[in-house]
């Protein structure tokens, strides 16, 4: 059992080697957005894959079996990130950017929440939900028309149907995100694994990457992951908390 002092002193052991740290490494999931209330995908009532199966949403073949049904889903997740707003985690990831000499922020969210609230040296691994590209051709589109009935709208260069420019399952990453959260794994001395099921590879590899080459793993999650027996430190509560409770303990004269 852990009560509130051994928190406080979990709290304060993470953010001393936060206030030390040359090189911060940030991995983030959907449970940094929740707080914003966009919905995480694997909480179990909450989460999206508990209403939706991802095999009809979330794959090219299902992209392929029915265009429009993926085109809506994803539009109506879309439209919905039009009203939410950045929450107290991504401030505070945006805080400690500003405090440590070298910073990347690889995320897992396509919500652009991270953007939005002022993060810069950041990669989206999984893409970005407002961005729409040609499933043949993969040009980017910045407007398009609306979907008939039956189908989604089509490319202006090829007349393929458009898609979000989002990874699904059974599809690569976009290489050069990929390579920059590897490097900065490699390289980091601290990386912060904040509101991830730790599920998802390649991206739930990179924590185990940089603890073998010698970084302090430090885990934000309201539940226990796979990870965390893995990491140094596990601190157990929302990131819209603990994030800003670690910026104000690594740098008390600097917060906002
Ligand atoms: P998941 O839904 O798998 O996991 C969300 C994690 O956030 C869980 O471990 C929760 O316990 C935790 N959590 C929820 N609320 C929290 C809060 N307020 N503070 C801290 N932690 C909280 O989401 P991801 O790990 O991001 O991929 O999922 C990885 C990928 O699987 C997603 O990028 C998506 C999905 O399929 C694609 O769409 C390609």
């Amino acid at each position: 059992m852990t009560g509130p002092d051994d928190e406080h002193a979990e709290v304060a052991a993470a953010a001393a080697a936060l206030r030390d740290a040359r090189f911060v490494a940030v991995l983030t999931g959907a449970g940094v957005s929740a707080e914003s209330g966009v919905p995480t995908f694997r909480d179990a009532l909450t989460g999206l894959w508990a209403t939706f199966d991802p095999r009809e949403l979330a794959t090219p073949a299902a992209f392929a079996r029915n265009p429009k049904r993926v085109w809506d889903w994803y539009a109506e997740r879309r439209a919905q990130l039009a009203r939410v707003e950045p929450n107290a985690a991504h401030r505070a990831l945006v805080d400690i950017e500003r405090q440590v000499p070298r910073f990347l922020l690889a995320t897992q969210n396509v919500d652009g929440l991270h953007a939005r609230a002022g993060s810069r040296a950041l990669v989206e691994l999984h893409g970005n939900l407002a961005r729409v590209r040609c499933s043949a051709c993969a040009r980017k589109a910045s407007r398009w028309d609306a979907p008939t009935d039956a189908a989604p709208p089509r490319c202006a260069a090829c007349g393929a149907y458009l898609r979000p420019d989002v990874v699904w399952f059974d599809e690569l990453l976009p290489a050069g995100a990929l390579a920059a959260a590897e490097d900065a794994a490699r390289s980091c001395d601290l990386m912060l694994v904040a509101g991830t099921s730790a599920e998802v590879y390649p991206a739930a590899g990179l924590p185990a990457a940089a603890r073998a080459a010698g970084a302090l793993v430090v885990e934000i999650n309201v539940h226990e992951t796979p990870l965390t027996p893995h990491v140094d430190v596990a601190l157990r509560g929302p990131a819209g908390a603990l994030l800003p409770a670690l910026v104000r303990a690594a740098w008390p004269a600097a917060v906002r």
